[in-house]
C-alpha cells in the first residue's frame, strides 16, 4: 500500500527514461484503474484540462481511452512539461495537446471553458488555501454541465482510510506542517462553495478515491 504513495515532495518518485520521458511507478500502476473508473463518467467530447499532469502517463492513457475528447495536459514544473510532450510524441496520441505551464494554486487562474477538469494526487501536497484555489479555478474553468474529477488519498470523518495513509500524512506534515491529507468533507465544502454539485464517489485501489463534481447547467 505504501508503495502507492509518492515521495513527499511535489516532484514525487518519477525517474528519467533517457529520452525526456519520466516514469512514475505509481502512475504506471494506477492508470488502468483510473481509466476504467473515469471513462463512464467523462463527457463524450470536448476539451479536458488535466491539472498537475506529472509524467504524462495518465494523460496518454486517458486520452487514448477517450477518443472523442481533446486532452489538455498541464503542470507547474518545466521538466514535467518536457516529459508529457515526450510521452505524447512517443505514443503518437493524436487527441492530446502540447502541455501548458499552469500553476493551479494561483488565486485567479482559469482556463477554458472546458468540458471536464481532471486532477490526480496533488491536494495532499498543498496547504489548505492553495488547495482551495485549485478547486475554485477548476470550477471557473468548466462550461455549464462540465465535470471535475479529483483522484487521490483522503481522510474521512477525521480518520485515515488505512495505517499506510496515516504514515504518509505524518511524513508529509514532518516535511511541511502546512500540507497533508484533506478530508473528504473539506473537498465537498470547498467544491460547494465554488458552485459545484457532487456527482459521484468511486472507491479506488490502495484506499484512494475519485470524487466527481458537476457545474450546474444553468
Ligand atoms: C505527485 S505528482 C502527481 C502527478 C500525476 N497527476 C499523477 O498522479 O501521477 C504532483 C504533480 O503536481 C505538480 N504540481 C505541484 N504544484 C503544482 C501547482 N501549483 N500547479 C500545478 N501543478 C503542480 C508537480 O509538478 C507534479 O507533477
Amino acid at each position: 500500500m505504501t508503495g502507492e504513495r509518492p515521495h513527499p515532495t511535489l516532484h514525487s518518485n518519477a525517474a528519467p527514461t533517457g529520452d525526456g520521458r519520466l516514469s512514475a511507478p505509481s502512475a504506471t500502476r494506477n492508470a488502468p484503474a483510473i481509466v476504467k473508473a473515469l471513462v463512464p463518467l467523462m463527457p463524450a467530447e470536448g476539451v479536458v484540462l488535466e491539472i498537475a499532469s506529472g509524467t504524462g502517463e495518465h494523460a496518454v492513457a486517458l486520452a487514448r481511452a477517450l477518443p472523442g475528447c481533446i486532452w489538455q495536459p498541464s503542470d507547474i514544473a518545466p521538466e514535467r512539461l518536457v516529459s508529457i510532450d515526450a510521452w505524447r510524441a512517443a505514443e503518437g496520441v493524436a487527441n492530446m495537446r502540447v502541455a501548458i505551464a499552469l500553476d493551479a494554486t494561483r488565486p485567479d487562474w482559469a482556463f477554458g471553458p472546458v468540458a471536464a477538469v481532471y486532477l490526480s494526487n496533488l491536494l495532499h501536497l498543498l496547504p489548505t488555501g492553495a488547495g482551495e484555489n485549485v478547486v475554485s479555478g477548476a470550477a471557473r474553468s468548466l462550461r455549464p454541465g462540465g465535470r471535475f474529477f479529483i483522484y487521490g488519498p483522503f481522510r474521512e470523518g477525521g480518520r485515515f482510510r488505512s495505517e499506510g495513509d496515516a504514515r504518509f500524512h505524518d511524513s508529509l506534515t514532518r516535511s511541511d506542517p502546512e500540507i497533508g491529507y484533506k478530508d473528504v468533507e473539506w473537498v465537498l465544502a470547498v467544491a460547494a462553495a465554488a458552485g459545484l454539485k457532487p456527482l459521484a464517489r468511486v472507491e479506488m485501489p490502495a484506499n484512494n478515491l475519485i470524487l466527481a463534481f458537476e457545474r450546474p447547467a444553468t
